[in-house]
C-alpha cells in the first residue's frame, strides 16, 4: 500500500529487501550451498562425506579453526572438552528457578546467556586467549545445559557429567541416566545422534546465525550472542519446524484424515496449514541432509521399534508432494526437519527437546561465525536502514 520507488528516492537509495533475500550481509569462509543443485559442503567438504566419515566432535573443529585437525590435534581438542564439562554448582540452582512445564529452549537461552555472569574472565572478544576459552566451555557446557533443562522438565536429579565418556555418550547419559544405575550407551543411537548434530552443525547465514552476528556485531560476548542466537532458532519457522513435523503426523494419525486428503488441505491453504518440513529459503532442491537422515530415520525406527505409523504417514506425504504440481512448481521439497523429529522421538526425546537438539547441533557454526566476524579487520556493526511509512511530522496539541 505505498509507494516504494518514491521511498527510495527519498530515502537517499537505500535497498529495500524484506527478508534479506538478495542482501548478502557478509563474506565467509565456512559454509558453501547450493541451493538449487542441492549441495552443502563445510570448509569445502560435501556434507555426505562428513556426515558418514566425521564425528560431531572433528566436524567443530573444522568449522571453527578451518582445516580438519590432525589425530593429536582432535585428541588435545576433545580432551580440553571433557575438562570443561561441569557448570558451576551455583548455576545448577538456576533450574529451578523455572515452571516445572517449562520449554526447555528458553531454560537453555537464559542459561547460556548467565554463562557470562559465572564465567567473567572469557569475555573479550578480542583477547584471542578468551575466546579459545570461551568457545570450549560453550561446546562442553551447552550439551550439559540442555540435558539439565530436560532433566528438570520431567522432576528428575541431574547427574554430574562423567568425563570418560565423549560429548555425545555424556548427553546420552546426562539425559537418560538415572543416579542410582549405571546407564549402558547404545553405540548405534550415539551415532545417529552424531551423524544427526553434524548435519546441523552449520548453514551459513540463517535466521539464528544471522542474529548471532549481528548481536556479536556490538562486540557482546560470545555467550550472549549465541543466547540470542538459540532465541531465534526457537521460532516455528526455522528450529521449531521439526516438533512442529511431528505434530502434524500426529494430527494427522489421530484425526484419522488420509495423507492425501491433507494434502488438499495444503493445496487449497486452508487455515493457512503448510506441509511442516517442506520448503525452504535456499534449497530449491533436495536438502541433501533430508536425504541422509532419511535412511537413519528407517535404520533407528527398525532399530527401536519406534511409531512405524507415523513414519509411513511422512513417507506419503513426501511420496505425493514429489510427485504433485503445487510441489513441483514451487520447489518445495523436504528439509531436514522432515525427519529429524521421527528419530529423536524414538530415542526417547520428548518434543519441546528437538529444538534443543538443533540448537546443540548449530552450536559450532554459531560459534565459528561468530570468531569469523569479530576476526573480520573490516567489522563494523550490523544497522539495517528502513523505508519510513509512518506520519509526517505533526505538532503536539497544546492546550
Ligand atoms: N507447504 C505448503 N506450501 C508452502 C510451503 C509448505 N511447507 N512452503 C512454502 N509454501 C508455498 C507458499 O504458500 C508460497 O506459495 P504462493 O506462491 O502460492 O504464495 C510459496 O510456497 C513460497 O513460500 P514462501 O513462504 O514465500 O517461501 P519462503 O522461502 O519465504 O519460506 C519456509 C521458506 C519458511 C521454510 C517455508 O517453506 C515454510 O514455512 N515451510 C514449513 C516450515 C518448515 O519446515 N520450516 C523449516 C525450515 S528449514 C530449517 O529451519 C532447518
Amino acid at each position: 500500500g505505498f509507494d516504494v520507488a518514491k521511498l527510495l528516492k527519498t530515502t537517499g537509495g537505500v535497498t529495500y529487501d524484506p527478508g534479506f533475500m538478495n542482501t548478502a550481509a557478509t563474506k565467509s569462509a565456512i559454509t558453501y550451498i547450493d541451493g538449487d543443485a542441492g549441495v552443502l559442503r563445510y570448509r569445502g567438504y560435501p556434507i555426505e562425506q562428513l556426515a558418514e566419515h566425521s564425528t560431531f566432535l572433528e566436524t567443530s573443529y573444522l568449522l571453527i579453526y578451518g582445516n580438519l585437525p590432525s589425530a593429536t590435534e582432535l585428541e588435545e581438542f576433545d580432551q580440553k572438552i571433557r575438562r570443561h564439562t561441569l557448570l558451576h554448582e551455583e548455576l545448577k540452582g538456576f533450574f529451578g528457578g523455572f515452571p516445572r512445564d517449562a520449554h526447555p529452549m528458553p531454560v537453555l537461552s537464559s542459561a547460556v546467556s548467565a554463562l557470562s555472569t559465572w564465567y567473567q574472565d572469557s569475555l573479550d572478544p578480542f583477547n584471542e586467549e578468551q575466546v579459545e576459552l570461551s568457545t570450549i566451555r560453550l561446546l562442553a557446557k551447552m550439551p550439559v545445559i540442555a540435558a539439565y533443562a530436560h532433566k528438570k522438565s520431567i522432576g528428575q536429579a541431574l547427574l554430574y557429567p562423567d568425563n570418560s565418556m565423549n560429548l555425545v555418550e555424556n548427553f546420552m547419559r546426562l539425559s537418560f541416566g538415572l543416579a542410582a544405575e549405571p546407564y549402558d550407551v547404545d553405540p548405534d543411537l550415539v551415532k545417529a545422534l552424531d551423524q544427526l548434530l553434524i548435519l546441523h552443525a552449520d548453514h551459513e547465514q540463517n535466521c539464528s546465525t544471522s542474529t548471532v552476528r549481528l548481536v556479536g556485531s556490538s562486540n557482546a560476548n560470545m555467550f550472549a550472542s549465541v543466547s540470542a542466537g538459540i532465541n531465534a532458532l526457537f521460532g516455528p519457522a526455522h528450529g521449531g519446524a521439526n516438533e512442529a513435523v511431528l505434530k502434524m503426523l500426529r494430527q494427522i494419525q489421530a484425526d484419522g484424515v488420509k495423507p492425501e486428503d491433507y494434502m488438499e488441505k495444503v493445496k487449497n491453504k486452508e487455515d493457512g496449514v503448510r506441509l511442516m518440513g517442506f520448503g525452504h529459503r535456499v534449497y530449491k532442491n533436495y536438502d541433501p541432509r533430508a536425504k541422509i537422515i532419511k535412511k537413519t530415520a528407517h535404520d533407528i525406527l527398525n532399530k527401536l521399534g519406534g511409531n512405524d505409523e507415523l513414519l509411513e504417514i511422512a513417507m506419503r506425504l513426501e511420496e505425493r508432494a514429489l510427485a504433485d504440481d503445487y510441489f513441483i512448481e514451487r520447489k518445495l521439497y523436504p528439509n531436514v526437519d522432515f525427519y529429524t523429529g521421527l528419530i529423536y522421538k524414538a530415542m526417547g526425546f520428548p518434543e519441546k527437546m528437538f529444538t534443543v537438539l538443533f540448537a546443540i547441533g548449530r552450536l559450532p557454526g554459531w560459534i565459528a561465525q561468530w570468531r569469523e566476524m569479530i576476526q573480520d579487520p573490516q567489522l563494523k556493526i550490523g544497522r539495517p536502514r528502513q523505508l519510513y511509512i509512518g506520519e509526517g511530522e505533526r505538532h503536539y496539541p497544546t492546550r
